[in-house]
């Protein structure tokens, strides 16, 4: 299974409507998806919803198509229902292919998390959470900080040999070895976010 993310800080003054350009969402969101995000309840919410439901399914994208650019109206994103009040399902429509989505909504962030399942891959759970970065904290280097601890504390690994590569798509290393694990990362304002595709009977050691 491929993993992709994406955190948006609503306390961000970049996530105000007023602050975005006129021509911002006609470039961005699809007619049914700018008519879907003006006729909800909260269109700010609806809007960085899609954003980040685009974003972390171009990351799924990234990691089969290396070539791939963020062309966001590429992605055609439906959300089908609710699990529960702050929790929603759906895809996303990529050419062909059709991403996953699950989005997370607090009052401060939305986390979106897209995921594509491959014949043969055994992963089967997926690890997520956003995190408070500490101020003045590196974003990039907080959300590697913060899934190394998590991936330690998940799969019995040591902290001390576990160091996530700054590549995109992000690799896991132990002892300086990449050992396949599906990982994305996100950062924005005062959130990290790192979502990891886990094997069943955890990671060899
Ligand atoms: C991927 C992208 C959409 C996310 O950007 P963002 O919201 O600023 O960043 P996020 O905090 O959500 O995610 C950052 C993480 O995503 C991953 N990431 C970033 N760019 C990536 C890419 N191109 N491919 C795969 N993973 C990527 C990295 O893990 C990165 O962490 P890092 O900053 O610590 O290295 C952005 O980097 C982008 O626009 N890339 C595409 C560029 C492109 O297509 N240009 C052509 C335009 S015509």
């Amino acid at each position: 299974m491929l993993v992709g993310n994406d955190v948006v800080d609503l306390f961000d003054a970049e996530t105000d409507l007023d602050a975005l350009h006129q021509r911002f969402a006609e470039r961005v969101f699809a007619g049914d998806e700018r008519r879907t995000i003006l006729s909800s309840a909260d269109p700010r919410l609806a809007l960085w919803t899609y954003w980040a439901a685009k974003e972390s399914a171009y990351k799924v994208v990234r990691k089969i198509d290396r070539d791939a650019i963020f062309a966001p109206s590429a992605f055609a994103v439906e959300i089908e229902g609710r699990d529960g009040a702050r929790r929603l399902r759906g895809s996303v429509r990529y050419g062909r292919r059709r991403i996953g989505l699950k989005v997370q909504q607090s009052g401060a962030w939305i986390h979106a998390l897209a995921t594509l399942g491959s014949p043969g891959s055994h992963a089967d759970f997926v690890l997520s959470a956003v995190t408070r970065r500490p101020p003045r904290r590196d974003p990039s280097a907080a959300a590697r900080a913060g899934a190394v601890r998590a991936l330690s504390r998940e799969l019995g690994l040591p902290l001390e040999g576990l160091r996530i590569a700054r590549t995109r798509p992000p690799a896991v290393l132990l002892r300086g070895r990449d050992i396949g694990l599906d990982l994305s990362l996100s950062h924005h304002g005062r959130w990290t976010a790192y979502a990891a595709a886990l094997p069943p009977a955890g990671m060899p050691g």
